[in-house]
């Protein structure tokens, strides 16, 4: 098939740091196995950090380098798809200028996943100190920036006129306000862009993977398994992971149903899933011996992603995103050049 009849997918994270293992489960396996039936361009946005972390600026390039390397040592081929940071490409604040105008505050106002972020915002505001920030309703908090989220995200997606976009549930309602941009821009200047979807990557047992201790896997809970965790860490956490509570002693009957251990079995050994799920009912398998087994199978699974990972450095990183970046600015200039045109601002 020529690749300008592949559907175009935009995809991107925010550089929070090294990633973990329900990162891995619920978005980064997705994109390595789209990877060669879409064309694929991977976003770092990092722009998108300083909405609400600002005065952390110095930490996005480290947290760059450190998620970049887990996207490469997850299989995604640079090559094939572009990896770029959103700060290096002009075109993402041009586009991004120009879309404010297309959207009005009260909708962005509206958005569920800025009334969430108020609430963080003003706890974190709280624990330094500013009590005021409850009694003004934490609206003030919001920047202009901030409130803009979603008009640089939608920059981000129809810079490259992404036909999809892998995202979670949580991330729908950017979609829609992109979707109603590019209709906008489309019924106010002419056809530019195409109208992207959201994909919300189907939900099965993995896509939230449970930490060790059965809550979500979440940094901010202290639960993590990073893809770059060393054998022994992974070993401690999974020694560490809570098991059905009623099974106390080896011989007790469990229910794999709700362990968590279980759950990692399932996924990163499948082969003797069958074979623990009876031991555990039945008694002849006890925790102690499942967990060391489990976490043997889980460093067997994650090895050849941790040696890829140690290949890679700042050095080879950068070179990696400065190779994306000039490719994806041939796709944004581009775009931008059709924009200014179809605004007769060229
Ligand atoms: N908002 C996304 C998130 O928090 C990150 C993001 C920014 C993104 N730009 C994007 C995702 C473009 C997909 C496409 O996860």
């Amino acid at each position: 098939m020529s690749s300008h009849a592949r559907k175009r997918i935009l995809s991107g994270m925010r550089p929070t740091g090294r990633l973990h293992l329900g990162n891995f489960v619920g978005a980064l396996e997705n994109w390595v196995s789209m990877q060669h039936e879409y064309d694929n361009y991977h976003l770092v946005a990092d722009w998108h950090v300083l909405t609400t972390d600002y005065e952390h600026s110095p930490d996005i390039l480290p947290n760059t380098i450190e998620m970049v390397k887990d996207w490469l040592a997850a299989g995604i081929d640079p090559m094939e798809s572009p990896m770029f940071r959103q700060s290096q490409l002009k075109e993402h604040a041009e586009l991004h200028l120009i879309f404010s105008m297309l959207v009005t505050t009260a909708r962005l106002e509206r958005n569920p996943t800025l009334k969430e972020q108020v609430r963080d915002l003003a706890d974190k505001l709280k624990s330094r100190g500013f009590d005021e920030v409850e009694d003004a309703g934490g609206a003030p908090l919001i920047s202009y920036g901030h409130l803009g989220y979603p008009v640089l995200q939608a920059a981000d997606i129809l810079l490259y006129k992404g036909n999809a976009v892998p995202v979670g549930e949580d991330q729908l309602p950017h979609i829609e306000i992109t979707r109603e941009i590019a209709r906008r821009f489309n019924n106010t200047f002419g056809e530019v862009f195409p109208i992207p979807e959201g994909v919300v990557l189907k939900e099965t047992k993995f896509s939230r993977l449970p930490g060790p201790d059965g809550r979500r896997m979440s940094k901010s809970l202290g639960n993590t398994i990073y893809l770059s965790d060393s054998e022994e860490e992974t070993g401690k956490r999974i020694m560490s992971a809570i098991t059905d509570p009623l099974k106390v002693r080896k011989n007790d009957p469990g229910r794999p149903e709700i362990c968590n251990v279980f759950t990692y079995h399932q996924k990163f050994n499948p082969e003797e899933a069958p074979q623990i799920d009876r031991d555990c009912r039945s008694g002849a398998l006890g925790c102690v011996a499942c967990k060391k087994n489990c976490t043997v199978k889980l460093n067997d699974y994650l090895r050849p992603l941790r040696e890829k990972r140690a290949t890679y450095n700042e050095g080879n990183v950068l070179e990696i995103l400065v190779d994306g970046e000039n490719k994806a600015r041939s796709v944004a200039s581009e775009t931008m050049q059709q924009v200014r045109e179809a605004m007769k601002i060229g």
